[in-house]
């Protein structure tokens, strides 16, 4: 019986990752290419809508969205469980269609395109990295990497030494040849990370990339997926609802609400505060001697002591002068209202 459910799941994951490189119509064009705009936005969603009907009941996740991400950015997407980080993800992608609006990628309207030019879109112009990794579990590491290029018939040696280079640089050469039950979650992200970059990708989607991954081994994912994109300039789009990726975001937008926010330094400082507050408040009642007020008063950078927990050392990240989101002012120089 366990065996059936076994067989099943693994039947199930090859036709949604073979779906992704596989759908519709193989070969062609099809897709409408427009030209980016002089902001160097490489994304743009203009009067998006998404409705999805289960029982009889419609749900209405994104409404009128109208959303910009630069070129060569780190963007992260925040929202809580159910905002429809996802759902927006997926449209960016070219899994999932939009019900209203218009969507361009790269110089693609995927909005506009056909199954065939999704496909397309798919294998050459973005790359995906999800939260549940999606190896294909019949196939080696490297065949992994290589097999959606050399779909798109590009030759095997090529694409081999590229993809035991880039699996070098994950430290998993090693283990070019091994079937991906046999590696632990960090390193099936690490080969799902080198997957979605090998064909050189304009854009990287995120979703979740550290959700299923323990602290330490999420740092190591998110560390190396930001190596990489940044090395390779590659714009990559984050979604999460964890607060830990903040320091290393150019941009934040958040999703709520049926709509896409752009967060200023101001809104962003004043969520971390928030968040302060209450992780203070919870451990006062637990018998912390540290007030909230105190908490929020550490996170302003100059007056932290050394009880400053991991949050208010993300503030301090966040307003370095190397990490921080572009949007986001440094405190230290006093810039940080909204
Ligand atoms: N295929 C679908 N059919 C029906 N409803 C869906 C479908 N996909 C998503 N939804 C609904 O849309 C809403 C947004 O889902 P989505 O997966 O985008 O959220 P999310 O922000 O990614 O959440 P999480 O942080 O939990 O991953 C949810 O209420 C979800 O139930
Ligand atoms: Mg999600």
């Amino acid at each position: 019986m366990s065996c059936d459910i076994d067989k099943a799941f693994v039947f199930l994951l090859c036709v949604f990752v073979t779906s992704w490189f596989f759908p519709g119509d193989l070969f062609g064009g099809g897709g409408g290419y427009v030209s980016m705009n002089a902001t160097n936005d490489i994304i743009r969603l203009e009067g998006v809508r998404k409705t999805y009907e289960q029982g009889g009941r419609r749900q209405t996740v994104l409404d009128a969205v109208d959303a910009s991400f630069p070129e060569g950015a780190v963007t992260v997407l925040l929202g809580k469980s159910g905002s429809g980080k996802s759902t927006l993800l997926n449209m960016l992608g070219g899994i999932d269609t939009a019900d209203a609006g218009r969507i361009t990628v790269a110089g693609h309207e995927v909005s506009a395109m056909n199954d065939r030019a999704l496909t397309l879109f798919r294998r050459r112009t973005v790359g995906y990295v999800f939260q549940f990794f999606h190896l294909l579990p019949a196939l080696t590491v490297l065949e992994n990497v290589t097999l959606p290029q050399e779909l798109d018939g590009r030759s095997a040696a090529g694409l081999r030494a590229k993809a035991l280079g880039l699996l070098d640089r994950v430290g998993l050469a090693h283990k070019a040849d091994a079937m991906p039950e046999t590696l632990s979650g960090g390193e099936q992200q690490r080969v799902a990370i080198v997957r979605a970059l090998a064909h050189d990708p304009a854009v990287l989607l995120a979703d979740e990339p550290t959700g299923n991954l323990d602290a330490a081994t999420g740092d190591q994912v998110l560390r190396l997926l930001l190596e990489l994109t940044r090395e390779a300039g590659k714009t990559l789009v984050i979604a999460t609802h964890s607060h830990d990726v903040l320091p290393h975001a150019d941009h934040v937008h958040e999703v709520r609400g049926g709509g896409v926010h752009k967060l200023s330094a101001g809104e962003l400082l004043r969520q971390e505060h928030t968040l302060l507050a209450s992780a203070g408040s919870t451990r006062d009642s637990a018998g912390s001697t540290r007030d909230s007020a105190g908490s929020t008063r550490d996170s302003a950078g100059d007056t932290r002591d050394s009880a400053g927990d991991t949050r208010a050392s993300d503030i301090a990240s966040t307003t370095s002068a190397d990490a921080a989101p572009a949007d986001v002012p440094r405190t230290d120089t006093g810039a940080t209202s909204a």
